[in-house]
C-alpha cells in the first residue's frame, strides 16, 4: 500500500511511524498470521477469539471493528489475523488514498459476502467519505446518484454483509457518530519486555538469526513498548554482529549496536532525547505548545504526537496540559539536570 504521508529522512530511523519500503518485504515474513503467532495483547486477543468463535457458529459476518493505538503496535496484523480466522478475504485501504467519493463506493460495492474491508488511518477519511460508510456500516446500503443536476436521481444499492475494520493512531480525531457504528472497538497498548522478548525469538527463528537470550532481553528493553521497533532493530543489530562478530548476537552485540544507532537504554533515541531537552532548556520544563516544540525540533507535529509523546508519557517523562508539554521530575532526573523551583498553581 503506497503510503501518502511518508516522513522525511526515515530511513536510517529506528524510531518512524510507517513502515520502511525495505521492510515490507521482511515484515511479511515476520508478521503473524493467525492468534497463536500474535503475542501479547492477551485482552485484545481474548475478547477478539470469543467475538471471532461466536460469529462463525452464528455463520455471521463479524461486527466491524475499529483498533487504535500508537504506530507499530500490531493493528494491520491483527486486521489480517481477524480476516484470516473468519476465512474472508481482505481489501485495503486507507483514509488519505480514498479522495473522491466513488472511490469509496467503488470499494464497498466490489465486497463479496462477509469480506473484510481495512480503512487504515480512518481518522483522515473525508467527511463526505464518511457519510457514505454510515449507511454502509449499518444498512449495507450506499446511495448511487445517477445522472447529474436537477435530474439526479438517488437509487439504494443494497451491499453484501462485510466486515469494516477501522485503524486509527488517533482515536480522538473519530467523531461520535462514527465511532459508535463499530460493534467493536479496541486500543492497543505497548507491549511488556516480555513480549516483547519472545517477538524478538520468533523473528529471529523466522530469519535465521542466531542470537542470545540476553540478547533478545536487552533489544526488547529498548524497543519502546513496539514489535516494529523491536524487528528493525533486530535487522541493525543483526547487520552490526555480522560486520564487527561472527553473526551471534550477544548481549555486547546489541548493546554496541544500540549504541552506536544512538537508542539508549530506556529505547529513547535523539529526537526523543532533543525533544525533552528542548522543552528543559529552552522552555524551562514547559508548558510548550505542540507547534513551537515542532518547530524547533524541525520535526511534523503529527510525528511528534503520535510517535513520540505517546512513548515518552508512558515512561512519565512528559505530560501534556490544556496549556501545553511539560517535562516532569524524571525527566529532569533521567539528564540529571537540577529542576527549577515552579511557582505553585502555575499549571
Ligand atoms: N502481537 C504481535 N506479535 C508479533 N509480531 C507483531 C505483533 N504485532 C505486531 N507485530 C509485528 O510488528 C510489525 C508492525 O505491526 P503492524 O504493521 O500491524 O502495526 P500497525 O499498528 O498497523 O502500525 P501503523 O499504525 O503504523 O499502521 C508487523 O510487521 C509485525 O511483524
Ligand atoms: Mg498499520
Amino acid at each position: 500500500m503506497p503510503e501518502a504521508r511518508r516522513m522525511p529522512d526515515n530511513r536510517s530511523r529506528i524510531v518512524s511511524g510507517r513502515a520502511l519500503d525495505e521492510e515490507a518485504r521482511l515484515d511479511a515474513s515476520v508478521r503473524p498470521t493467525n492468534f497463536d503467532d500474535y503475542i501479547g495483547q492477551d485482552r485484545v486477543k481474548e475478547n477478539l477469539q470469543i467475538a471471532v468463535e461466536a460469529a462463525r457458529a452464528r455463520g455471521e459476518s463479524l461486527d466491524h471493528v475499529l483498533l487504535y493505538g500508537p504506530p507499530g503496535l500490531g493493528k494491520t496484523t491483527l486486521a489480517q489475523i481477524l480476516a484470516h480466522e473468519m476465512g474472508s478475504s481482505i481489501k485495503i485501504s486507507s483514509g488519505p488514498l480514498l479522495e473522491k467519493k466513488g472511490d469509496l463506493t467503488a470499494v464497498l460495492t466490489a465486497l463479496d459476502p462477509r469480506d473484510f474491508f481495512f480503512l487504515d488511518e480512518i481518522h483522515r477519511l473525508q467527511p463526505a467519505l464518511e457519510e457514505i460508510l454510515y449507511p454502509a456500516m449499518e444498512d449495507f446500503r450506499v446511495d448511487l446518484i445517477i445522472g447529474q443536476g436537477p435530474g439526479a436521481r438517488v437509487h439504494p444499492y443494497q451491499l453484501n454483509r462485510f466486515t469494516l475494520i477501522g485503524a486509527t493512531t488517533r482515536a480522538g480525531l473519530i467523531m461520535a457518530p462514527l465511532r459508535s457504528r463499530f460493534g467493536i472497538v479496541h486500543r492497543l497498548d505497548f507491549y511488556t519486555p516480555a513480549d516483547l522478548e519472545k517477538i524478538l525469538l520468533r523473528s529471529a527463528k523466522i530469519l535465521g538469526i542466531a542470537i542470545d537470550q540476553d540478547a533478545a532481553a536487552e533489544i526488547a528493553r529498548r524497543s519502546r513498548g513496539t514489535p516494529r521497533v523491536a524487528n528493525r532493530l533486530l535487522r541493525r543489530v543483526r547487520d552490526y554482529a555480522q560486520v564487527r562478530a561472527d553473526g551471534h548476537v550477544t548481549l555486547a552485540a546489541a548493546r554496541d549496536a544500540c549504541k552506536m544507532l544512538g537508542v539508549d537504554e530506556h529505547g529513547l533515541d535523539e529526537i526523543d532525547r532533543n525533544l525533552l531537552l528542548t522543552v528543559i532548556q529552552k522552555y524551562s520544563g514547559g508548558p510548550v505548545g505542540l507547534n513551537t516544540i515542532a518547530a524547533s525540533l524541525s520535526e511534523e507535529e503529527d510525528a511528534i504526537e503520535e510517535i513520540y509523546e505517546p512513548y515518552l508519557m508512558q515512561l512519565g517523562l512528559l505530560d501534556r496540559t490544556p496549556r501545553g508539554r511539560i517535562a516532569t521530575a524524571l525527566a529532569y532526573k533521567h539528564f540529571e539536570i537540577d529542576e527549577p523551583r515552579r511557582q505553585p498553581g502555575l499549571f
